[in-house]
């Protein structure tokens, strides 16, 4: 039943918009479920599956991470550090499409923008949505663009000119050098429909859609591999939710649709939006119970905040945060398991986290709510440098779960929770930018299966947590060896000392430390270098050691050359 607004005093609630409900929701359940389920969900043993190996007996020395170039968890698949690019506020138009803007091409691309995006080479980005992805429907937005429909994005209550589309977008990626992860429209879409966006995308010639798409003047297909079906499609705030079976069914008619138009495709089911769902996890199992054999992956989505509600404010709580996100990973793969068990299947998913980020103060409100307008100004969280050591802390996570999650997205990319924002004159690297782009960078080959030695802290509901938190990984193909690490500690600066197994390196390449004395500072266009990484020097190792220190509350990326 659509309500109309105005009518029901929740909708005509300007807080009310998808986002804010979806806050409101998630933290009465989050009360409701601590209160039955405490033991269960905060159970040491869970714990420890996920980060054991960042914690153990070292009272006061120097953190030690023993590195064994054959000892690595899996290769790395680069889509691990995708990103996500919504109709959303300002991410699409004003963001990567501003044809009015004197620092666009030909087409309306920011090229600034654009320029960016390719230096980081994003492997792959999902779009239209998020929760846009749920009443989009893809028709309004191909053809000519003159013909195109304004319609109501009902998900942010914002007007969409339908000027960027499907074929814009695929544009874009190619002069980007990503790789497009399209959603589908399980909400008010049907399979039907799902179906005859992949003819349009990747059918040669010869059918209805792929001719439509040949008239639009693009004779070739763009043979799009990944797809999620649906958005979030468990949240009662998702246009179109439904039940956890109805939903597995209708994911599994998509796929079944989709695979007859291109078997190749890989296809990613919507699972749990998070934790603290009433849902969560039986959402999972049922919605797999349906369509397990027709899917790859599943999907998983987690923002974390700084805030009352996920650590009360205290920040060395905030900067333990990864590991709640790693025993996320934990508990959603054994629901696969158990399922996959249940189907006696050979298949094994793999794990799509295609939301993930810090987002907690531009969650109700204005901040959510476009007002009817076209490209307001929404979600656009200015982000410090504790929240970029959170971000750090979870690419580590991502990396040592890199055998079971193959792509993930950090949630967003331009001006919308974004790593980069734009204005009319130019662009601006929030703190978040930096481990981001260090990942993207530094992070190859195959992710290490690293000893890490730490003192380490009480936190509540996670029990003893690492002050010093390291990942890794090593590419051989060049021999390049790369460590990332983030010091918990608010006060000390903590030693690190590299026991180098079987393979000291010949030379370090770079190392960069991103810190400062405000872990609340934040870098704006009026001063957009308050928070930036500073290079430093590693001492060559001796003894088949390497030591140095890295600074209080910090994130420290160094590559060696072996
Ligand atoms: O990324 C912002 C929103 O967060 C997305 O639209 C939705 O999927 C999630 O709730």
């Amino acid at each position: 039943m659509i309500h109309k607004r105005g009518s029901d005093s929740s909708l005509s609630d300007p807080m009310n918009r998808f986002s804010a409900s979806r806050r409101r929701f998630l933290k009465q359940a989050s009360n409701a479920s601590m209160a039955c389920s405490a033991t269960a969900l905060f159970s040491r043993n869970l714990f420890a599956a996920g980060a054991s190996p960042q914690a153990a007996p070292s009272p006061d020395g120097p953190a030690r991470v023993y590195f064994d170039s054959r000892r690595t968890i899996a290769p790395l698949d680069r889509k691990l550090f995708g990103s996500f690019l919504e109709h959303l506020g300002r991410a699409i138009y004003e963001g990567i499409y501003d044809p009015g803007s004197k620092l666009s091409d030909a087409n309306g691309f920011r090229k600034d923008v654009l320029n960016e995006i390719r230096q980081l080479g994003v492997p792959i980005i999902r779009y239209p949505g998020g929760n846009f992805v749920s009443g989009y429907n893809w028709l309004d937005g191909v053809g000519p663009k003159k013909d195109r429909p304004r319609t109501l994005d009902k998900a942010w209550d914002t007007l969409e000119s339908n000027q960027f589309g499907t074929d814009e977008f695929m544009a874009w990626c190619k002069a980007a050098g990503t790789e497009p992860l399209m959603g589908l429209n399980l909400g008010t879409g049907t399979a039907e429909e799902a179906a005859a966006l992949v003819e349009y995308c990747n059918v040669d010639k010869g059918t209805k859609w792929s001719e439509l798409r040949r008239q639009h003047g693009i004779p070739d297909a763009y043979k799009v591999q990944h797809w999620c079906l649906g958005n979030e499609m468990d949240g009662p705030w998702q246009i179109g939710h439904m039940s956890a079976t109805e939903y597995g069914l209708k994911a599994a008619d998509a796929a079944r649709q989709m695979r007859y138009v291109d078997p190749s495709l890989k296809l990613i089911a919507c699972g749990s939006s998070g934790p603290l769902m009433p849902t969560y996890l039986e959402w999972d199992r049922e919605v797999l119970e349906q369509c397990y054999q027709y899917v790859d992956g599943l999907s998983l989505h987690r923002y974390f905040g700084n805030n009352e509600r996920d650590t009360g404010g205290d920040t060395s709580k905030y900067l333990a945060m990864n590991l709640r996100m790693e025993r996320q990973i934990a508990e959603t793969i054994a629901v696969c398991d158990l399922v996959r068990g249940h189907k006696r299947s050979p298949k094994k998913l793999w794990l799509s986290f295609d939301e993930w980020n810090v987002w907690y103060r531009t969650t109700t409100g204005d901040a959510v709510d476009g007002h009817r307008q076209e490209a307001p100004h929404l979600l656009e969280e200015v982000y410090n440098l504790e929240d970029a050591l959170v971000v750090g802390g979870l690419i580590n996570s991502l990396l040592r779960n890199a055998d079971r999650v193959k792509l993930a997205c950090l949630a967003q990319l331009v001006n919308v929770i974004a790593p980069i924002m734009t204005d009319a004159n130019g662009i601006l690297q929030q703190t978040i930018y930096y481990p981001y782009s260090w990942a993207l960078q530094f992070a190859r080959g195959a992710v290490l299966d690293l000893l890490v030695q730490s003192s380490t802290y009480e936190v509540s509901g996670l029990d003893q947590v690492g002050h010093v938190d390291v990942a890794g990984s090593l590419d051989r193909t060049d021999g390049k060896l790369s460590l990332f690490i983030l010091n918990r500690d608010l006060s000390k600066a903590r030693d690190v000392e590299v026991v180098w197994e079987d393979a000291a390196p010949a030379r370090v390449i770079s190392a960069s430390v991103l810190t400062g004395n405000d872990l609340k500072a934040s870098n704006t266009f009026a001063a957009p270098r308050r928070v930036v990484p500073q290079s430093f020097a590693v001492p060559a190792s001796s003894g088949g050691r390497t030591k140095f220190e890295v600074p209080a509350h910090s994130y420290t990326v160094v590559q060696w050359s072996l």
